[in-house]
């Protein structure tokens, strides 16, 4: 235990798609509460760059190049990361892709490969990392969903559809693992200014479009992602399991 069950200190998290937009916020954030940071990607240079910047900030920073789809891969990762930092405490699940076009364009492969990477690939990385997460005494599972699982946003089925698995994933692995001791809780971001945004065909009238759906009149920022990663990560939310939690500027309320 911290002695401020905000803090990080001594703990040890792998996060997924850590080069991506969000990835920046969630590791800088983990990595600014004390926690040694893997930076987990496809893109080995995003995963360097993203490492490079945590050590450069003072932090323990790891980059590590892993296809989440890759059973294999993604065992010798949790094992490096036992081997070389001595534990694995948190596993944020947050790599994903997301192409967008009509439902009726979308090919069986194109389906098979983005509910590998959004769906499988939680679970691969679950599964590795569990034994290190029950091991540690405080595991924490976080996984990131998005608000579109329940919106039904449109020319994204597959995604939305995975985003829906990962909630229900969320939902069925905490009542399973609680008795470990492990929390598994999802963030349901809204929309944020990363890549992933660059899929809409016009990019001025998107942004208006979100700030008319949220109650907060700002965007959203990868910090803001950041900070509830950190809470979900930490002793602060040890009672919490099973819960996904929108950061959407109260665009989506149950
Ligand atoms: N940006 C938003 O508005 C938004 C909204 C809702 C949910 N989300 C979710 O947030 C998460 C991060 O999104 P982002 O906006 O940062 O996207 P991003 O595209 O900037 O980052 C995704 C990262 O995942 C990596 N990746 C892709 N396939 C991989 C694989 N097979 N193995 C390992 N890494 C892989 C990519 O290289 C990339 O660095 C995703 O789960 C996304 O669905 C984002």
């Amino acid at each position: 235990m911290n002695q401020d069950p905000f803090r990080l200190d001594g703990r040890v998290a792998i996060v997924t798609g850590a080069g991506g937009g969000l990835g920046e916020g969630i590791c800088a954030s983990l990595a600014a509460a004390g926690a040694a940071v893997v930076c987990a990607d496809l893109n080995v240079d995003a995963a360097e760059a993203r490492a490079f910047a945590i050590r450069d900030s003072g932090a323990t920073a790891l980059a590590v190049a892993v296809d989440v789809t890759d059973r294999v891969a993604v065992a010798a990762m949790t094992d490096r990361v036992v081997a070389e930092l001595g534990s694995l405490d948190i596993l944020v699940n947050n790599a994903a892709i997301y192409p967008r076009r009509a439902w009726t364009e979308i090919s069986e492969e194109e389906w098979d490969s983005v509910l590998a990477v959004n769906l499988k690939g939680y679970f691969l990385c679950a599964r590795a990392a569990f034994s290190h997460l029950q091991a540690s005494g405080h595991g924490r599972i976080v996984n990131v969903a998005s608000i579109t699982a329940f919106i039904g946003l449109s020319h994204l089925l597959d995604y939305v559809s995975s985003k829906g698995a990962v909630i229900s994933f969320t939902r069925a692995l905490a009542r399973e693992i609680g008795v470990e001791g492990v929390t598994v809780n999802a963030i349901s971001p809204g929309a944020f200014p990363t890549d992933a945004e660059k899929i809409h065909p016009d990019p001025e009238e998107y942004t208006r479009w979100i700030l008319e759906q949220q109650s907060l009149k700002r965007r959203g920022t990868p910090d803001d992602i950041g900070n509830l990663a950190v809470f979900l990560a930490g002793d602060a939310s040890s009672f919490i399991t099973g819960q996904v939690i929108e950061i959407d500027g109260g665009w989506f309320m149950h």
